[in-house]
């Protein structure tokens, strides 16, 4: 019995070295941590439990048959984070650079399962050369399967994917598919195609930093949702996202402890808005104002931040943020805010996150690149995304809504729950000069008629009243009180209950 005993713990001893030592210091050398280092650091302490430790792949071209690492390169099994439940795979670029072959993708599709079944996220940490290539087409039919498994996920349970390593081809279709993307600087890219086929192709010279790195896929591409520092913060800030996150679709977000007055009084925000309407202010502090704690997770931090996207709490309540952001483009709405911003308000309804919209909008971006761009297609998805959503919808509009855009962001028409206004508001079809110039073409050679025109305009539409009178707005509140307003209002909704129509599934703008 003691044999036994000794047998299963030296065959483990193996299996945790996974390719060896010398490539675990190679794997170091890069600042990169292995794969069960970064497990780990993901996890609770001592709150892993492993599946698979032991599977082997069964290749046998290429001589592969006498090279049968234990594990075959992605460790998978379930742990917890702050003690609630999450399924992992982290591949393990030590055993053939990580790659995947058919048991490897046997080893996740387990895991995605088991996730399904049970109701717990999903962390992928990748960190693979891609395809087995001794396996050939199993090695493809093994990434089909976990792409088909990853559909079948999505609005399940959060798939969150951690790129920490190579991540190129088709192997890409993973994580593209996850609810979030992060990425480590410096040590982790992704793309379709290298940069050697790159250049056979198009002629183009580009790094592989350039063409795929977390630089580009957070600041160019949006592929990415965050980009981390190292493997330490990246997996840290993990962490820190799934404790805003449900477990399932069937499950409310986790209510934290809050040290936070609900109805503090932020007297600062009566005078964020600035007298002169086109100056603008940063709307992030408004956002950290309201938040518990002041603490606020960005979501594509570093794309199109014309509008913010992220998760604060009230009340100890995960809330996801949508807001205009005056500070970049005036906070208009273009092609790249507009898919942002629908994909996250869609994330939030899959997961019955409640969503605070805070609007400062001028209208949609004009342009030949953006007509030329699609941007009603790719506006109408941020239209298409609140109108479908049956979380609750609480909307403060501190200063413009002009236009399509006015409807568009979380407006009472889309079924807005409550929506308030600061006195500040101007809610029209557009501002005041650009409407007297259109509706009084004929005194445009006059001054004086247009600055007259222009004031009562002003004085009649630039207001919240014009559609406080109509019901448009629920009431018009104070700043200062803006916390206390949101909070009681979600507390209000939390038993919620909306349905759509019975469909196979709706046909978003995509
Ligand atoms: C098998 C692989 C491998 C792969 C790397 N290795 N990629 N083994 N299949 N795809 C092995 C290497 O042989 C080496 O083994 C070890 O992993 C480390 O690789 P190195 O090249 O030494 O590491 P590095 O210099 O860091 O370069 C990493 C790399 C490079 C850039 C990922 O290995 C590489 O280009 N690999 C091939 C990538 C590729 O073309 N994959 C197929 C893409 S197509 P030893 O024994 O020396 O440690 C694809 C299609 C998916 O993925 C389709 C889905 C639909």
């Amino acid at each position: 019995m003691k044999d036994i005993l000794q047998q299963l713990e030296e065959r483990r001893e193996v299996a945790r070295l996974g390719g060896g030592q010398r490539r675990i210091d190679s794997q170091h050398a890069k600042g990169k941590l292995t794969a069960r280092e970064r497990i780990e650091l993901l996890l609770d302490e001592d709150s892993f439990e492993e599946f698979d430790m032991f599977k082997t792949h069964r290749c046998t071209e290429f001589g592969m048959e006498k090279d049968k690492p234990a594990g075959d390169g992605v460790i998978t099994g379930w742990g917890t984070i702050n003690g609630r439940m999450v399924y992992v795979f982290s591949q393990d670029f030590t055993v053939f650079g990580g790659s995947l072959s058919e048991t490897h993708a046997q080893k996740i599709c387990k895991i995605q399962e088991m996730a399904v079944q049970n109701g717990a996220p999903i962390i992928g940490l990748n960190d693979s050369g891609g395809a087995r290539i001794q396996e050939g087409v199993d090695s493809l039919a093994g990434y089909a399967e976990v792409f088909q498994r990853n559909v079948m996920a999505s609005g399940v349970v959060p798939q969150i994917s951690v790129i920490m390593g190579p991540c190129a081809g088709g192997a890409v279709y993973s994580p593209a598919m996850t609810d979030f993307i992060f990425m480590v600087k410096d040590t982790s890219y992704m793309f379709v195609t290298g940069p050697d086929v790159v250049k056979t192709v198009t002629n183009e010279v580009v790094t592989a930093e350039e063409l795929g790195g977390a630089s580009t896929h957070t600041k160019k591409s949006s592929v990415a949702d965050g980009a981390f520092e190292n493997d330490v913060e990246a997996l840290a800030e993990v962490r820190r996202l799934v404790d805003f996150l449900p477990l399932n679709n069937r499950e409310k977000p986790p209510v934290r402890p809050f040290f936070d007055e609900p109805g503090r009084i932020e007297k600062s925000l009566d005078t964020l808005i600035p007298d002169n309407p086109n100056t603008p202010y940063d709307m992030k502090e408004l956002i950290h104002k309201v938040a518990d704690e002041g603490d606020f997770y960005e979501i594509q931090e570093d794309y199109a931040k014309n509008i913010i996207t992220g998760f604060m709490r009230l009340e100890g309540q995960t809330v996801g943020v949508v807001a205009n952001q005056p500070m970049v483009l005036a906070g208009c709405l273009d092609i790249d805010s507009s898919r942002k911003a629908a994909r996250f308000v869609r994330f939030c309804d899959c997961f019955e996150i409640p969503i605070l919209t805070l609007v400062d909008v001028p209208g949609f971006l004009p342009g030949t690149t953006q007509e030329y761009g699609g941007v009603i297609k790719h506006g109408a998805k941020l239209l298409f995304a609140y109108g479908e959503a049956t979380v609750p919808k609480v909307t403060v509009i501190t200063r413009k809504a002009y236009g399509g855009a006015y409807d568009v962001m979380s407006s009472k028409h889309l079924r807005g729950d409550f929506n308030y206004a600061w006195p500040t508001a101007e809610i029209a079809v557009m501002g005041a000069k650009g409407a007297t110039e259109i509706i009084h073409r004929a005194d445009l050679n006059d001054p004086e008629k247009i600055a007259a025109h222009t004031k009562d305009y002003e004085d009649r539409f630039a207001t919240p009243f014009v559609a406080a009178e109509r019901g448009f707005i629920d009431e018009v509140i104070m700043p200062q009180s803006t916390r206390k307003r949101v909070c009681r209002a979600f507390a209000s909704l939390r038993n919620k209950q909306q349905k759509n129509p019975w469909k196979k599934h709706d046909n978003i703008p995509l």
